[in-house]
Parts: C-alpha cells; structure tokens; sequence
C-alpha cells in the first residue's frame, strides 16, 4: 500500500515536467546559435536536470542566457556519454555550479571523473537502471561502440525517451526503456539517433520498428542525419516533432 502510495505521488508530480533544447545541430529560433552536439534542460517538479551540455561552453553559455536558464540553478547534470559534443559545455556549467551532482556512466575515463571533481562535483556513477529523481530514469550504461546512458521520463502522457548520440542503437534504446517502464506507452523519442551512416532502407526499417513498440512522436536532431529527419518526418508527419535549440516539449504536444 505504502508503495503504491508512492508510485501515485510520483505519477502526479510528473505533470509539471517540460524538455527544453539547449543546444542542437539544429535551431528552432533565430535567437540561438548552432553547434554539432546536444543539451537540454528538463525541469521536472522544481528541479533542473541538464541532460549532455552541447560540444562548445560559449553556445552553450549564449543559449542559456537567452533561453533565460541560469547555470547556477542547475541541480543535476546528466551525461549520456564520453564524447566531445556532449561533454564540452561541460566547465561554463562547473564554474557557475561548483557543488554540481554529476550522473556519468561508470566507464568514464579516470581523467574525465578526477577533472570533475576538481571543481568539486559530486560524481554519480551508473552502471544498471535506476530511478534519479521521481520520474526520471537512466537506462544505466549500454554497451555499444561507445557506452552510453539514456534518460526516461515518466509523465502521464506516456514515457519519454531522451538519447544523446544512441551509440548502443536507438531501437534497443526503446526496447530497453519498454522493459525498464512496461506499464508506460512510448510516448516520444527524442535527440541523436545516430544514423548519419545509414540508408534509406535501413532507417525505413528503424521506422518500422519505431511503429511496432508503439513510439507516438519521434523527434530525431543531433547526430540523426539529413536522411533520417526526412524520412522520419515523412513517414512520422504531424507526429514528427523537427526538434532544435530552443524547442520546448511539454506533455501537451504529446497527445495521443
Ligand atoms: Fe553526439
Ligand atoms: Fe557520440
């Protein structure tokens, strides 16, 4: 009883969650500035969760100011993986932040971990799924060329599943994220689907795939490629969300 008291808090809590992109291949305002990478913020029930922080500090510091997010603020920052575009906006954060809780796959380099807590962060490292916050899951480390973590939300429309680069395999992403919350539908999946390499054929299969877990919005950006937002826009249509630096997803552009 207590524990299903719990899930319903959580649940609930969940309403007041929204995602917004920091920093993108992409942009959706003139405003911004581009840069190859990814960084969104999700604030979640009056946390702010900084999910990867783009490949360079000045986008990331000039998006933020204009986006109106301010550093400091940041409770958590999560790290998908250990790649350039994710981690270079990394030191604009620390130096605003210097008490920062740092979430980062185990297999972080030993130089990478001893750098953060230099400036005094608080290294998280994971290796299985888990609940961070109320609502907010890492899928835990995957093994794949890189090895990488994604983050879920759980939110009354449906799971959110965020991706930095999907090295490990956006597919197997969403499968893992279905089995981590089976009760949930995939509501979205959102940010890099790696798939720059791959052809029309094979993305049209990831579609495909895409459709018979049930994902509802895909919102391919980052490192997905020309191709795959083409063809995801096209076979997704007005369940194709064209992410970019500056979009805002709340549970209302989620319908079902
Ligand atoms: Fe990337
Ligand atoms: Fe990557």
């Amino acid at each position: 009883m207590k524990n299903e008291a719990m899930k319903n808090q959580s649940f609930a809590a969940l309403n007041h969650h929204i995602v917004t992109i920091v920093c993108d291949n992409y942009k959706t305002r003139d405003d911004l500035d581009v840069c190859w990478g990814f960084s969104c913020l999700i604030s979640l029930d009056g946390k702010n969760i900084l999910f990867d922080t783009g490949s360079d500090g000045i986008v990331l510091s000039k998006n933020m100011a204009r986006l109106g997010i301010d550093p400091a603020s940041i409770d958590l920052l999560i790290i998908s993986h250990q790649h350039w575009d994710h981690t270079g906006g990394i030191y604009y954060i620390l130096d605003a932040n210097r008490n920062l809780q740092i979430l980062v796959p185990q297999s972080f380099s030993i130089h990478f971990k001893s750098d953060m807590k230099r400036y005094g962060a608080k290294l998280i490292e994971t290796k299985g799924a888990r609940e961070i916050l109320p609502g907010l899951f890492t899928t835990g480390e995957l093994d794949g060329p890189v090895k990488e973590q994604a983050a879920l939300l759980k939110t009354d429309a449906g799971t959110m599943v965020i991706t930095g680069c999907a090295h490990p395999g956006i597919v197997r992403i969403v499968e893992i994220a279905q089995t981590i919350l089976p009760e949930n539908d995939i509501a979205l999946v959102m940010g890099g689907f790696h798939l720059l390499n791959d052809g029309e054929e094979e993305i049209l299969g990831i579609i495909g795939r895409f459709q018979s877990l049930g994902v509802r919005y895909a919102a391919a950006s980052h490192c997905s490629g020309e191709r795959a937002r083409k063809l995801f826009a096209r076979e997704y249509a007005k369940r194709f969300i064209p992410l970019g630096a500056g979009s805002i997803i709340g549970l209302e552009n989620l319908k079902k």
